[in-house]
């Protein structure tokens, strides 16, 4: 397992995050997710929920009508999630399960969603290609995949003086890539060690979702796509609504 992987995994597992993350639960579906979900997945149908965490988006979508799986690589996640499970009597498949390896086969889901920008948590470029394959292959043609992230915009000289500079000297820099953040406070987490994120530019999201073979058929930014709560506090980012396409298929498998 990537050191990064570990330390999210970490932050997520402390209590007071776990909490918030059970309580978030029941702020259910933010807008712009569903109106998108609305849109693009068949009703009925079979949903894979990647990064699920205590199951914000699960619990909705169950309530929609899908046939929903949720995954994330956080066990004290799925361990609060499958505690709501009971709770709200919801019998959702709910495991323990890494985006880079899932253990599905082929073509098992008509949809998946990857909320709340959890893909930017894995770390290295590869690794989130890889977890974009990994999606691809598990979907259906014509199934659709929504994807989240903080995809960053300009530059950021902090970031690159370290990842450039610093780093060649030798000097101790724990961020691997330009993009990568440390962080003890976001929105409403505070964290009593630190998170990882990494915030990719629009341009590489785009390029690794259309070299996986997806066609990108939606991007816009939450706060355009509708009007969201303030008080949630859970920021902007970009959704990437991506489809499985029949005519590109990718090389890799
Ligand atoms: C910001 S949280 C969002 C949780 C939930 N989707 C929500 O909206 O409340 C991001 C989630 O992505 C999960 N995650 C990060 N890397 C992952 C990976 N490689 N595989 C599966 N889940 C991952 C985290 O554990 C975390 O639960």
């Amino acid at each position: 397992m990537e050191e990064l992987e570990t330390k999210v995994i970490k932050a997520y597992s402390e209590n007071k995050i776990r909490n918030l993350y059970k309580e978030s639960v029941k702020e259910g579906l933010w807008k712009s997710e569903e109106l998108l979900i609305d849109k693009y997945f068949k009703k009925d149908s079979k949903i894979l929920d990647i990064g699920c965490g205590t199951g914000r988006t699960t619990f909705q979508l169950a309530k929609k009508g899908y046939n929903i799986i949720g995954i994330d690589i956080v066990p004290v996640m799925i361990e609060s999630a499958k505690e709501l499970n009971k709770e709200f009597n919801a019998r959702i498949e709910f495991k323990v399960m890494n985006a880079t390896y899932l253990e599905f086969e082929n073509e098992t889901f008509d949809g998946a969603i990857f909320s709340f920008c959890g893909w930017d948590q894995i770390p290295k470029k590869e690794n989130r290609l890889k977890a974009l394959k990994e999606i691809y292959r598990v979907l259906k043609y014509y199934g659709h995949f929504i994807l989240t992230s903080y995809s960053r915009g300009g530059l950021w000289p902090g970031n690159w003086f370290k990842i450039y500079l610093l780093k060649p000297l030798g000097f101790n820099v724990k961020e691997v890539e330009y993009g990568d953040i440390f962080f003890k406070k976001g929105g409403k987490e505070i964290y009593e060690g630190e998170q990882f994120i990494h915030f990719p530019t629009l341009s590489k999201v785009k390029k690794q979702i259309e070299e996986v073979g997806f066609k990108l058929v939606f991007s816009d930014r939450r706060n355009s796509i509708a009007y969201e709560d303030k008080k949630l506090d859970s920021g902007d980012c970009t959704f990437f609504v991506c489809k499985k396409n029949l005519e590109k298929q990718s090389s890799t498998f």
